[in-house]
């Protein structure tokens, strides 16, 4: 079944990019509903455009308050009619109303191995923590900040020359085969959320997926 994709971002859009690229080439089958952004100068929206695909901007100085902003987000969103919603650099909390109505159709990509550094600046917390490893994870939302249950992760080695540019730039790299194969496997049919976790193959699993170096899971 081609997974109907929308695509969430508020900045720089290379995650979107990945799923365009090997969209383009045949290595996922999906396809993409549109682009929508709570910024109107994110590059996410430019790449979009140049695909020939919607890109949208819903900015939330137009509303009230957080709820109204995601009801009309989401709302456009759902109008589009995705299997799955990606949010690839969106930088904003979602509200729980919002979440509930879509549980297990939501994933988010975040740059550290979580439950480990939630939230921003993460791979200069990872260098100041002194830790050997560090990567990226895909987990399904909920209203908790990068809280949910994760499905899959990339790991990278810190290397002692590491700053958090080099870091961020090696773990970006894996990031975006990380994506990629997350989403090949929820197209499979291979991974879903129930109301106990992640099940993988018919299987509550409670380790995250790992992504090989053969960008496979291992
Ligand atoms: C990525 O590092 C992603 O993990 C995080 O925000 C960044 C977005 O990058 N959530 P891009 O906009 O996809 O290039």
């Amino acid at each position: 079944m081609t997974l109907r994709l929308a695509v969430l971002a508020s900045g720089r859009g290379s995650n979107l990019q990945a799923i365009l690229d090997a969209i383009a080439a045949g290595t996922l089958d999906a396809e993409i509903t549109g682009a929508w952004s709570d910024r109107k100068d994110a590059q996410a929206l430019v790449r979009a455009r140049d695909a020939g695909l919607p890109a949208h901007v819903i900015r939330p100085r137009d509303f009230a308050d957080r709820a109204a902003h995601d009801a009309a987000l989401f709302g456009a969103l759902d109008a589009a009619g995705p299997d799955l919603i990606v949010c690839a650099g969106y930088m904003r909390l979602i509200g729980a109303e919002v979440l509930a109505a879509r549980a297990g159709r939501l994933i988010n990509i975040h740059p550290s191995l979580l439950p480990d550094f939630k939230g921003l600046h993460t791979h200069q917390r990872a260098l100041d923590a002194g830790v050997p490893e560090h990567g990226a994870s895909v987990h399904y939302v909920t209203a908790e900040l990068d809280g949910g249950p994760v499905v899959a992760q990339a790991r990278v080695p810190v290397l002692p020359c590491d700053d958090a540019a080099t870091l961020s730039a090696r773990v970006l790299a894996r990031e975006h085969p990380l994506l990629l194969e997350t989403l090949r496997w929820i197209a499979a049919g291979r991974v879903q959320l129930y109301e106990d976790g992640v099940h993988v193959d018919g299987e509550r699993t409670l380790t995250p997926l790992q992504l090989a170096a053969t960008d496979r899971f291992a």
